[in-house]
Formats: C-alpha cells, structure tokens, sequence
C-alpha cells in the first residue's frame, strides 16, 4: 500500500469527534479510479446514536460516486492494531470484494494486512436474498 492511504486515514481520525469514548478511530477507501475517501467516529450523547469511521467514509465514498474499492485502512489513537467492529465489517462487505486488502494500522504505519474475506468469513451478502 502506498503511504497516503494510510495518511488519510490518520489525518481523518485527527477530526473524529470521540468525547465519551476518546477513542479516535480514521478509515480510508481507495477506489479503482485513483480515489481516497475517509471518515472518522462521530459519537452522540445518546451513546447507541454515535457511528463508526468506516460508516463515515462508506457515506463520502457512495456520495463521492462509489466504484471498485481496491484497498481500506484503518486507524485508532489508542490501539496498536485495530480491527473494524463486527458491524463496519458487514457494510464494507457490501462495497468491497472479498480479496479486497484491509490495512491495520497504528499511529506509524500498516502493522498488518488482511482480506475483506479473513476479516469477515462466511459473511452474510446481497446474493444470498436472490
Ligand atoms: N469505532 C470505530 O470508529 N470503528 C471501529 O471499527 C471500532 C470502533 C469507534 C466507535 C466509537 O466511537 C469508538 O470507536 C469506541 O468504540
């Protein structure tokens, strides 16, 4: 992965609005046509209410125009390696394929990659409802 993705990602987390958790988490997509889109957590006072940086970016991605996503990464502050929650897993499934590359990053860089396969197997999926 080249380094921008990830810079991305960190430079979203740097706006993540986390004051109940302080738990800044960044994500960034990458699309086939060169695109970066990226999202922080936004939390609510209503804690249930708050949603997720990959939430965030799937919504800058969609409105960016949407396309093949060839890469994501992701960012918190305070984790050496995070992982997206169970439920970011399941929406980027659904915009992501399942050899799609997920960087898990820290405050310096990827620490590990993994697929959106590994990261979510025998995930539920659209073509499952035909
Ligand atoms: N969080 C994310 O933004 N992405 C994840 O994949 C894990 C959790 C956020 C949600 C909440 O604002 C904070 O981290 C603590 O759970």
């Amino acid at each position: 992965m080249s380094h921008d993705l990830f810079l991305a990602a960190k430079t979203a987390m740097a706006k993540a609005y986390a004051p109940y958790s302080k738990f800044p988490v960044g994500a960034a997509l990458r699309t086939a046509d060169g695109k970066i889109y990226s999202g922080a957590n936004i939390e609510v006072a209503s804690y249930p209410e708050g949603w997720c940086a990959e939430t965030t970016a799937l919504g800058h991605y969609i409105m960016g125009g949407g396309g093949k996503i060839t890469e994501i990464a992701v960012v918190a502050e305070r984790m050496p390696r995070v992982t997206p929650c169970g439920g970011c897993r399941q929406r980027l499934a659904e915009f992501a394929q399942a050899d799609t590359r997920l960087h898990l990053c820290d405050e310096t860089g990827v620490v590990q990659t993994v697929t959106m396969g590994e990261m979510l197997p025998y995930g539920f999926a659209g073509d499952m409802l035909k």
